[in-house]
């Protein structure tokens, strides 16, 4: 029953040899997220917004594939469930997170942390919770606290009127690929870099452009998810094509893809005359940052017509941006036809992912 809403209750209730996950990604990438999980695992049961919360997916699948979902791409956490339980939003839903938790089958190590996350109107912290809930579990196991590296995460969070309790089983995010040699100060999140190959539908064989790459995140991704691609990056910051060499050799692609440095207001100087370009997936400049919102138009004008000629009937052009209406607009005065744009956060920021194609 996919896409239907997992009923509160305790994992003791699930049928043996299953296991109810809650897994994080991007608000607005959830759909991405069960795409992922159909291809390698059976999926048994999915909610899209777990508890009402975007960017949380619960899934129901085999104990047997459970260590499948480590390689997801779209995810950043997997936390087990152990129960799901109402609680009041005043104080006294303190009282129902203190007992509820009581009440849970912990499989504790002998150090362990509470984390919360809050979403919705409450009239207790995150810290109360971590702070109760820690209590229950302190009184019920007689386990210590290790807030630095504890060998149990306990996840305790509220969103709304339920309270959900599972055990964390990241320690970091799964976003993190790879070491970053360079960091770059608009680095897109590798987790969106994902998605937007998907929703480009990159395949093999593709010739697979970032025109504002940056520190190579999209360029990586893409060699590291597959590997007969021709990815290319380009970038008008010499700064930023010598740091995407160095995060290629860290993520261990670097014989697989290729940054240039410039201009992509003028692709006809940056790339080899007669080339066609599959895919172009990029975050665009926002101008927010730089502080110089009023060249985003004409920069964006310039890079969409100076493209036009390297795409063919079926290329596909993905970006990221903040902008909609102004590249949405702009995209359909230059001969672009509009085919998605969905809404995503990124770095707190309300963003677009627009597909387009040539019209
Ligand atoms: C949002 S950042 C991209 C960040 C990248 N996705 C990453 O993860 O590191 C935008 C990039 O566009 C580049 N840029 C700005 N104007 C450009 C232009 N005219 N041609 C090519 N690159 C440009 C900037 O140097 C910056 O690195």
């Amino acid at each position: 029953m996919l896409g239907a809403g997992v009923d509160a209750g305790s994992v003791g209730m699930l049928r043996e040899g299953i296991s109810w996950i809650m897994v994080t990604t991007v608000p607005g990438l959830e759909d991405i997220v069960l795409m992922e999980a159909r291809e390698r695992l059976d999926v048994l049961e999915a909610d899209l917004r777990f508890c009402n919360v975007s960017g949380r997916v619960s899934l129901k699948i085999p104990e047997s594939h459970v260590n499948r979902v480590f390689a997801f791409r779209s995810i950043e956490h997997i936390i087990r469930l152990i129960k799901v339980f109402d609680v009041e939003r005043d104080k006294s839903g303190l009282s129902q997170i203190y007992s509820g938790v009581y009440g849970c089958d912990f499989p504790l190590g002998s150090t362990f942390r509470v984390t919360c996350e809050r979403v919705g109107e409450h009239d207790f912290t995150s810290i109360d919770v971590q702070r109760v809930a820690g209590q229950a579990i302190v009184d019920k196991y007689g386990r210590k606290v290790d807030l630095k590296n504890p060998e149990t995460i306990v996840r305790v969070d509220v969103a709304y009127n339920k309270c959900i309790v599972g055990i964390q089983m990241t320690r970091t995010s799964l976003r993190i690929r790879y070491p970053r040699a360079f960091q770059h100060h608009s680095a897109l999140n590798p987790v969106i870099a994902y998605a937007m190959l998907r929703i480009a539908d990159v395949k093999p064989g593709d010739r697979v452009l970032d025109a504002f790459c940056g520190g190579g995140t999209i360029v990586i991704e893409a060699a590291q998810i597959c590997r007969e691609i021709e990815p290319i990056g380009v970038d008008i910051s010499p700064k930023s094509i010598e740091g995407a060499w160095r995060n290629a050799e860290a993520a261990g692609v670097k014989d697989k893809v290729r940054f240039i440095v410039g201009d992509s207001r003028r692709l006809e100087r940056a790339l080899p005359a007669g080339w066609m370009v599959d895919k172009v997936i990029s975050n665009l400049p926002f101008g927010i940052r730089s502080g110089r919102l009023e060249i985003i138009p004409k920069m964006y004008a310039e890079f969409l017509s100076s493209l036009k000629r390297f795409l063919h009937d079926n290329s596909r052009v993905c970006l990221l941006t903040v902008h909609r209406e102004l590249l949405e607009s702009l995209g359909a005065n230059l001969g672009y036809e509009v085919l998605e744009s969905r809404q995503i956060m990124h770095g707190g920021l309300r963003s677009w992912i627009i597909l387009l194609k040539p019209a």
